[in-house]
């Protein structure tokens, strides 16, 4: 689809940036080199867009554009910050479908997935909207009689938000709604695969009136590690928020100790989802479908290793099976499509490794296992049976849409096996026993649980997870303190 194709689609075709937002405007990169958005659509493998290949000198700029910025946004009240957010927020809805075709364009998630996100995403602006004028410190006795002592918080300052392609505006609002909440300006390294959402977010940020440089959202492609290392290095930078790979937040980890960031970082999944005996079946294969196959299985909190009690597996397969059968993979755009394309052909490549090789290693294929004809980026719906520890599936995420059922006899075990992995971001269990219910959910080793349900993601909750799956809390009334500091006052009476 070409750039003016794309831009008819849309209600407002000015939507369509292609250029980053430094200091409230409009700028190409200082060398003048641009990339090609890489699947700008990825039903179609056609390209659209080209946006600029920002450098080490381009993001300086930027966090210098985000520094000048904070030492007057710190001093914007609560309530105004409040305003912008909310400003944004409505903005948002007004434009969610533009927004939502953006998204489907240059992800390939279906449109019911995008139009899912964009309400999801808009939310976060709302709930720190209401979180910024309620930002408070404490009264402390300390042990002298002749002292007190208040807190307060502070916004930490410049703040480098790098981001990731499966939800292109989610996980950006995600952490700019708590950041401009607490007071602090950012940069936002927009997603390779998906800049045109981010800058699309950054025009409403314009329209909404949010101050100049206090959001900046850059883009790269070949240039990315380099703008990751400036991010991370630039002491000007106090704070770091990525979501993304346990590989990559190493990298971004080892090079933010050099000036001691603050860090939170969301990496990787490889959930378990477990049947017991006595779960509800029809709600859970009802809500194993929504989490094992949103967005085509490319979330961190998909289901990835599905454990099945043996005196249910084969009719709770069979009813996965059926399920998937009447879904509908194709154009994110067309309305019959239920599930998109992956993002790239690495990734349909990688799937097809997990599931060749659990095939090679005895699994049973029960549907699926095989490119489509669509286009280089489409895979099956699949559903693998009898998948065992020693397979990829087991200790490696997916990232697509592979449901792999695993057999087990105790709850002891299933435990053991759910946590025999090096990250812990999402588990989910379904049974009706509650004893069990608070003894599981407390023996998993992952920082959100769902307990006869599959799908968690909301504004509400604290989003992050433990072990290699990272640390810091996203959403949620925890999310603002991510980007705040504590100072501490004595004073002597
Ligand atoms: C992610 O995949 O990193 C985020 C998923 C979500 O927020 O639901």
């Amino acid at each position: 689809m070409s750039a003016a194709a794309a831009a008819s689609l849309l209600k407002d075709a000015s939507l369509l940036k292609t250029k980053s937002y430094v200091n409230g405007e409009w700028v190409e990169a200082k060398s003048g080199k641009q990339f090609t958005v890489e699947n700008i659509d990825p039903a179609t493998g056609e390209e659209v867009a080209k946006c600029p290949e920002f450098d080490a000198q381009d993001t300086e700029l930027a966090i210098n554009a985000a520094n000048d910025a904070f030492q007057s946004f710190r001093k914007v009240s609560p309530q105004e910050r409040s305003r912008l957010l909310r400003r944004w927020y409505d903005l948002m809805v007004e434009n969610a479908e533009d927004i939502a075709k953006i998204i489907t364009l240059e992800n390939g998630k279906a449109l019911t997935d995008a139009r899912g996100e964009t309400t999801y995403a808009a939310n976060f602006f709302k709930w720190f909207s209401e979180e910024a004028p309620r930002i408070y410190g404490d009264v402390i006795q300390p042990s002298a009689p002749n002292c007190r002592v208040v807190t307060v918080r502070e916004p930490i300052g410049v703040c480098g938000l790098i981001a990731p392609w499966n939800f292109p505006a989610a996980m950006i609002t995600r952490k700019v709604g708590p950041a401009l909440a607490a007071g602090c300006t950012v940069v936002v390294k927009a997603p390779t695969e998906t800049p045109l959402t981010a800058l699309a977010l950054a025009e409403l940020a314009h329209r909404a009136g949010i101050p100049k440089g206090v959001v900046n959202v850059i883009t790269a492609f070949d240039n990315t590690p380099l703008v990751g290392k400036v991010l991370t290095t630039n002491p000007i930078v106090k704070k770091v928020s990525f979501t993304g790979s346990t590989p990559v937040g190493k990298i971004l980890m080892n090079q933010s100790s050099s000036t001691l960031k603050k860090l939170s970082f969301e990496l990787g999944g490889n959930a378990p989802f477990i049947v017991f005996e006595d779960a509800d079946l029809d709600t859970a294969v009802q809500h194993l479908i929504g989490c094992k196959f949103r967005v085509a299985g490319q979330t961190c909190v998909c289901a990835n290793r599905i454990f099945v009690h043996s005196s249910i597996y084969e009719e709770f397969v069979k009813r996965v099976v059926d399920v998937v059968k009447t879904f509908q993979v194709g154009n994110g755009l067309d309305s019959k499509t239920t599930h998109g394309p992956l993002i790239h052909s690495r990734a349909v490549a990688k799937v097809d490794e997990h599931v060749q090789d659990a095939i090679s290693k005895g699994a049973r294929l029960l549907h699926g296992g095989k490119r489509l004809p669509l286009g280089p980026n489409f895979y099956d719906l699949t559903v693998l049976a009898d998948v065992t520890p020693e397979m990829q599936v087991f200790r490696e995420e997916t990232f697509g849409p592979v449901a792999a059922f695993f057999k087990f006899d105790t709850e002891e075990e299933v435990v053991a096996l759910a946590n025999d992995a090096d990250v812990g971001l999402a588990g989910y269990f379904f049974s009706k026993d509650n004893s069990r219910c608070w003894r599981v959910a407390e023996a998993l080793q992952v920082g959100m649980v769902g307990v006869n349900v599959g799908a968690i993601s909301d504004v509400a909750i604290p989003f992050g997870g433990v072990k290699e799956s990272g640390f810091g809390r996203e959403g949620s009334k925890y999310g603002v303190d991510e980007y705040l500091t504590t100072k501490m006052i004595m004073t002597g009476i």
